[in-house]
């Protein structure tokens, strides 16, 4: 069952849970709401108990207090959030969604979240975001002992006595649930094993969240994707027992003011194909389709938005295997843009499926074009397993893409088109190499791009690192993390 979030008119204490998470600001004063009526409430002293705890209240502290049965409560969390007034809502998000992991783990059923007092009705949203982000497991293939215990299924956000919910906070808590949960099909997605999610199978779940969502939703299967003359696409997936897909989903509003369209590499598995990868670590190549999950992510969030611009998702789905069919280093092939292509290193497959798509997007005549993979290893040695790469044709949709990533409270640098770098893709025998060398692969994979999106304002979002986590942090779990989704849904936001 999801977890339902729910409003409440009066103090957190007053509201039956089996844990209370508190909102404490740094120097916080323990006579204001909403920790007055905890004091009362509950018959604790805050002020000597954080004391003795040395509990400050500084962002990412907290203090656990477990209240042993006097009441229906048996815990009460204290959040540390810094200064008060400070809070970004990312840092909001972030705060619920620390609640909300606190109470999976504390195996409780419900929490109740005190609002911070004054907080304002259209930030609710980010509180909820929080807590079904915070809320979310992916537990599918767990049996016997390893299924939870217990599963949080009511959050209710306590605004304090006498604060009546309006139409405005109720509107900002399910818009929270419905982005959250956009963020968590990408999750599922992601973490779902490769011998279960190959392209056919990403293509029925992009065709069921579309029904669902009420988006209009186009698959193409092999035959169609070789008629149309994806050459690149057909090329990687050929090694593959499943056949490659390529999907388009559309969300149009009325009237639409702009066009804005986002493609996602789909790669349900990369061995690295006759170059085969080594095999420690292979599995995570699972991952390898987050791309893909973040741009169907992202059309869920905007069949729940409702933005005034037309959003088109666009994902090239393939699997990189090695066989007695697959493509190899040496093979030359065309492609839909029409340039040919000298393969060098089967396992940088991924720039070949996105040629393709980029080929096709660019047909839609977009006002922005942004695509996002998990393209380079380069690019985490570079940036670090926390932080995505992004590219830009121009300084202001860079800016742009910049405030949004800041905005959503995810981690992008922007990275050069260095030009210096291009005459590493010229080939003695095909228009273009698709690989360089080793030096800047993440650079020149982003400059082979480039040769396939013609003048469209460009965005090449390179996200291999931070997509799977080692640990929970913010408001991402371990595993998948549906980074980039929350920036997209912003950017979207921020040009309608
Ligand atoms: N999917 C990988 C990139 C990747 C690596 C993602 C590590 C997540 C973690 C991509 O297809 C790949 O294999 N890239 C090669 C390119 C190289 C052969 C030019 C790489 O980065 O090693
Ligand atoms: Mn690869
Ligand atoms: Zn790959």
């Amino acid at each position: 069952m999801p977890l339902t979030v729910q409003l409440a008119a009066e103090n957190a204490v007053d509201v039956s849970a089996e844990l209370i998470a508190v909102p404490f600001a740094s120097g916080a004063n323990v006579k204001q709401e909403p920790l007055a009526s905890v004091e009362r409430g509950l018959g604790i002293g805050l002020s000597a108990l954080v004391a003795n705890e040395e509990f400050k209240g500084e962002k990412d502290q907290q203090l656990d207090v477990p209240l042993g049965g006097k009441g229906p409560i048996r815990r009460l969390l204290l959040l540390g959030t810094g200064p008060k007034g400070k809070m970004s809502n990312a840092d909001l998000r972030s705060l619920a969604a620390r609640a909300a992991r606190a109470a999976q783990s504390d195996k409780a059923r419900s929490l109740v979240f005190a609002c911070p007092d004054g907080v304002a009705p259209e930030r609710l949203r980010y509180i909820a975001e929080g807590l079904v982000l915070g809320e979310y497991r992916f537990n599918k293939y767990l049996t016997g002992d390893r299924r939870p215990k217990a599963e949080l299924g009511t959050a209710t956000l306590a605004l304090g006595q006498g604060n009546r919910p309006g139409k405005i906070h109720k509107r900002a808590v399910l818009l929270g649930e419905q982005i959250g949960r956009a963020v968590c099909l990408t999750r599922d997605l992601v973490n779902e094993p490769p011998n279960e999610l190959y392209p056919a199978r990403l293509a029925n779940e992009a065709e069921r969240m579309a029904e669902e969502a009420g988006l209009k939703c186009l698959v193409f299967d092999r035959q169609e994707i070789e008629r149309r003359g994806m050459k690149l696409l057909m090329a990687v997936g050929q090694g593959s027992a499943h056949e490659p897909r390529f999907i388009h989903i559309t969300y149009s509003p009325k009237k639409a003011r702009k066009k804005l369209v986002f493609v996602g590499k789909g790669l349900t598995f990369d061995s690295g194909g006759l170059s085969i990868k080594p095999a420690a670590g292979m599995g995570e190549m699972k991952s390898d389709m987050a791309g893909a999950a973040n741009v169907l992510g992202l059309l869920r969030a905007c069949a729940a938005l409702r933005p005034d611009v037309e959003v088109h998702g666009i994902i090239a789905s393939a699997e990189n295997m090695p066989d007695g069919t697959a493509y190899r280093p040496g093979d030359v092939f065309g492609s839909l843009d029409g340039k040919t292509v000298e393969i060098i290193n089967t396992d940088a497959e991924g720039r070949l499926v996105l040629a393709d798509a980029l080929t096709y997007a660019r047909a839609l005549d977009p006002d922005v074009l942004i695509d996002n993979a998990t393209l380079t290893g380069a690019c985490v040695v570079a940036l670090g397993k926390t932080c995505s790469g992004f590219y830009a044709t121009t300084d202001r949709l860079a800016q742009r893409f910049a405030n949004a990533a800041k905005d959503a409270g995810e981690t992008f640098w922007r990275m050069p088109l260095l030009d210096d770098l291009k005459d590493q893709l010229r080939s003695d025998v095909a228009d273009l190499k698709h690989t360089g060398e080793r030096y800047g692969g993440s650079i020149t994979a982003a400059l082979f791009l480039r040769e396939f999106v013609g003048d469209a304002p460009w965005i090449h979002a390179d996200i291999a690192g931070p997509v799977l986590a080692d640990r929970a942090s913010a408001f991402y779990p371990k595993g998948a993390t549906g980074h980039g989704v929350l920036t997209f849904v912003e950017l979207v936001d921020q040009l309608s």
